[in-house]
């Protein structure tokens, strides 16, 4: 009887500690403050700790606002937007901000996340969004996500096939970010390389899919006008390549 109850005891305790494990690491996955995912990179709660991304602390209402949208649509939009990760659209928003974008091109705008995190940039650049896509349904959310975000002004939606709409691209372009159909992506740098300025940024996503886009890889790793660098390579990669401005 005594070893039938002490059995009984050490499966009881082993069964609460898997239950704790799981607890624990779930909480942690999602950020331990009511469930949510953490923005940005880092858990939800401020400040760094070691070798952790802290979340954005916003700075400004117009900061404010994005942000709470943009966790908003992470939270509630995400099935089906094959949306950019929280960690990749703050690269393409801290990148966006350090070249002092003014014109940033999109190809495959979804719902509009990641023109968002561009937007979050162009606001305090002064500069806007042309963002193209083919799916009308995407694009009619992206034009509300636009809205509530306080950016619809800047931000141009092109409807249709990005291989025939960007050919009405003629201003420059600072930074051009291509995340829609991979195998497309070197016809996209064909077509608006030239537009490029000197000095500015092509950021294609999903570079881990590299065998979709065996040739663009070649082209941004071969021309010697282009530097690359691949970046954020365990997640999906990004490509984050600078048109080399002319030598003195
Ligand atoms: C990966 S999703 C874009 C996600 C978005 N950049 C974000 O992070 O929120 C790719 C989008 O490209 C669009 N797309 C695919 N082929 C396209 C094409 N030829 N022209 C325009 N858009 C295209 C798809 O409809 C889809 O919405």
């Amino acid at each position: 009887m005594l070893k039938k109850n002490l059995w009984i005891s050490v499966a009881v305790a082993l069964m609460a500690g898997v239950a704790g494990l799981v607890v624990l690491v779930t909480a942690s996955r999602l950020g331990a403050e009511g469930g949510r995912p953490p923005r940005g990179a880092g858990p939800s709660r401020q400040g760094a700790v070691q070798g952790e991304d802290p979340a954005p602390v916003p700075g400004s209402e117009v900061e404010k606002k994005i942000l709470a949208v943009l966790d908003d649509m992470l939270l509630n939009q995400r099935r089906g937007m094959m949306n950019v990760s929280p960690e990749d659209g703050r690269l393409l928003r801290l990148l966006t901000e350090a070249v002092g974008a003014k014109h940033v091109v999109e190809i495959g705008t979804s719902n509009g996340y990641s023109g968002i995190w561009f937007c979050l940039a162009l606001r305090t650049t002064g500069g806007k969004l042309t963002t193209h896509e083919i799916d009308e349904g995407r694009a009619s959310l992206a034009r509300e996500n636009f809205k509530r975000a306080g950016v619809a002004d800047i931000v141009t939606l092109v409807m249709g096939d990005a291989h025939e709409t960007v050919k009405n691209v003629k201003e420059p372009i600072d930074i051009l970010f291509l995340d829609a159909d991979k195998p497309g992506y070197n016809d996209y740098l064909n077509k608006l390389l030239p537009l490029v300025r000197p000095g500015g940024l092509i950021l294609a996503h999903n570079t881990s899919m590299g065998r979709q886009m065996e040739d663009y890889l070649t082209a941004i790793t071969t021309n010697p006008k282009l530097d690359t660098l691949f970046v954020y390579k365990e997640g999906a990669g990004i490509a984050v390549t600078l048109k080399k401005r002319e030598s003195k």
